[in-house]
């Protein structure tokens, strides 16, 4: 089985994810719920360190048929957590360190990796990923080598924009919840510098719950 790249995401009826990049909104229940589902059915997950910075922690699998589906299927608790950086700024103190139970690593620089590898030795794995930039291809092949096959990518809209740019994005889980954020300066799915073609999508499912438009896209990869 080679590995998949599951992009999960919420936006408000205006296509932001956050009213602003220190914020972390939540989009409803049956959004949360689908959120869960789609991180219990993956191995790994992938968040970038503005978003843990945002809110301190990631998803935990903690709904009784999402832990019983994972004891049933063999699976850990908790999916593998990796969070990206480049600059190394985490705070130990916050509560994704202190009170969640998790397989974690660091996927940073090599130099950060190096820099950091004492403070973090109870806390994560530190990956070194790339001289300059925090290559996601280097973090899928970390992941490979643990057998981790499913992934899911967590954003925030910077995270993402690597990930997109570097091809390796095949399916998008998206929430199109009944909201509206504004702000010129509220996160996207997608900000960087913007991809060098528009990427091309096919439509997978489109269901509607409580409110919220649940859509799943996979990604033509390689157009
Ligand atoms: N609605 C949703 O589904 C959803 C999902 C996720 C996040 N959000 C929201 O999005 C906002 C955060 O947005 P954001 O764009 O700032 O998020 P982000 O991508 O999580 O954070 C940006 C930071 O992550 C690190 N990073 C990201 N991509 C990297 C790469 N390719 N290489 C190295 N480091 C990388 C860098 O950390 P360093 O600065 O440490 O180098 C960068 O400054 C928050 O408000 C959060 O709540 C919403």
């Amino acid at each position: 089985m080679s590995q998949e790249v599951r992009l999960v995401m919420a936006i408000s009826a205006d296509g932001k994810i956050a009213p602003g990049r220190d914020r972390s909104p939540h989009f409803g229940p049956a959004d949360a719920y689908r959120f869960e589902r789609v991180c219990a059915e993956s191995d790994a997950l992938v968040s970038g360190a503005g978003t843990l910075r945002a809110s301190g922690r990631t998803r935990s699998i903690v709904t009784p048929d999402l832990v019983a589906w994972r004891a049933a299927h063999d699976l850990p608790p908790q999916p593998f957590s990796v969070i990206v950086t480049r600059s190394g700024n985490l705070d130990p103190s916050l509560p994704y360190f202190t009170e969640q139970p998790l397989q974690r690593a660091i996927a940073t620089t090599d130099a950060r990796a190096t820099e950091m590898a004492a403070d973090y030795a109870d806390l994560a794995e530190l990956w070194p990923c790339g001289a300059e930039e925090v290559e996601p291809q280097r973090i899928l092949a970390h992941l490979a080598a643990r057998g981790h096959q499913r992934i899911a990518l967590l954003g925030g809209g910077e995270l993402n924009a690597s990930w997109f740019a570097a091809d390796l994005v095949d399916r998008i889980e998206l929430t199109l919840a009944p909201l509206l954020f504004g702000g010129r300066d509220a996160p996207t799915p997608i900000d960087g510098d913007g991809l060098s073609a528009a990427g091309q999508l096919s439509l997978v499912s489109c269901d509607v719950v409580e409110g919220c438009i649940f859509v799943t896209y996979d990604v033509q990869r390689g157009v």
